[in-house]
């Protein structure tokens, strides 16, 4: 049966509790900060990027302060970008819009197979999770799709435009973004480069948006609204309302990245840190939810075309460093990314 989101529980069931099925086993949940006694420190300020920097004359050294936060974080907020803040601030208000059309709008789209080129969802898998999660997701491809405007809601009025201008513009500054990242880690040597072809590569990549809707929760310790997980292509860029939620690991505790307005989020994931040859790490995270606010976010995520094979790059590979991780193809990858998500990696790194 299809599940109707966790919008409409929180809407019609006047909730004073969790139901059963969305509550974690003890040792996952998320521990309360006044049970840490380093609560200080609970709230991360992440690496911040600035755009400006790394296309100015500081550019050298703007790439340093990239590669040791995707070295040591995975994670960082790229700030002064080149996306107007009126294109950012639409984006998520289209997308908080689109949560709030009522449910027989919204339930058009939900189905429960993986492939629809538009999907809303709840949980990473309707039928498979045996707890689920407080969030509701619509997900759709945008890059490659002849023609993926039709098959995007055309509600609410301004969804289509709004999202086609969003999309356009993440991918271009992940382009910008990408190149920065493989010349910090020494696969290309700056504009003039002739690794052209590369960086085709990338322009002819996936791109895939997930939009996130987290109601308010009743006893928020009890669930998440994502659990921990890394994501498995090139890079994420990341839009986040200004409520708190995303929390990453970080020297083994779980820390709050702190929302800057129309900053994106930008975090490293399993496809690039293979790539790198393990410099760069694909690092967990998770969505915990509050009692108070929903939140909205809005996750654009960046892969390598789907016939890419999956490898570190020869370049980083020699005597000093050896070769981290096995050859592979893209099908057999996600086939591994996708089954059980925290045990992913070591599996990954198991497959020399
Ligand atoms: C994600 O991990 O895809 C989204 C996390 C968030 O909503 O902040
Ligand atoms: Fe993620």
């Amino acid at each position: 049966y299809l599940m109707k989101g966790v919008k409409q529980l929180y809407e019609k069931g006047h909730l004073q509790t969790v139901p059963k099925k969305y509550i974690l086993p003890a040792s996952d949940r998320p521990t309360k900060s006044v049970e840490d006694p380093n609560a200080d420190n609970q709230n991360l300020q992440l690496p911040i990027i600035d755009f400006a920097e790394l296309l100015g004359p500081n550019r050298p050294k703007a790439l340093q302060s990239l590669a040791n936060a995707c070295e040591q974080y995975g994670f960082f907020q790229l700030v002064n970008h080149c996306i107007s803040d009126d294109v950012v601030r639409s984006m998520v208000d289209v997308s908080g819009r689109f949560f709030d059309l009522p449910f027989e709008e919204r339930s058009k789209y939900m189905t429960s197979d993986m492939r629809a080129p538009v999907r809303y969802g709840t949980s990473f898998s309707q039928t498979k999770d045996t707890v689920l999660c407080w969030r509701d997701f619509l997900k759709f491809l945008c890059h490659p799709f002849p023609d993926f405007h039709s098959h995007w809601p055309s509600s609410p009025l301004d969804f289509r435009k709004v999202v086609a201008t969003y999309a356009e513009e993440t991918k271009h500054l992940y382009l910008v973004v990408m190149e920065a990242i493989l010349e910090s880690l020494g696969i290309i040597e700056g504009k003039e480069s002739e690794e052209e072809n590369i960086l085709k590569e990338f322009d002819n990549g996936s791109q895939m948006m997930v939009l996130n809707f987290y109601p308010p929760c009743p006893q928020p310790d009890l669930t998440l609204g994502i659990p921990p997980h890394s994501d498995y292509g090139f890079l994420t860029l990341l839009l986040q309302d200004q409520v708190e939620g995303l929390q990453i690991q970080f020297q083994d505790k779980w820390l709050t990245v702190q929302p800057i307005p129309n900053a994106f989020v930008i975090n490293v994931g399993d496809h690039l840190e293979i790539f790198s040859n393990g410099r760069y790490k694909s690092v967990l995270h998770r969505a915990v939810v509050n009692e108070a606010k929903s939140r909205v976010s809005v996750a654009s995520f960046h892969s390598l075309p789907f016939n890419f094979m999956v490898r570190p790059s020869p370049k980083l590979i020699d005597e000093a460093n050896p070769k981290r991780y096995m050859d592979t193809d893209f099908d057999s990858f996600l086939a591994y990314v996708s089954t059980k998500e925290p045990n992913k990696k070591d599996f990954l790194n198991s497959r020399k």
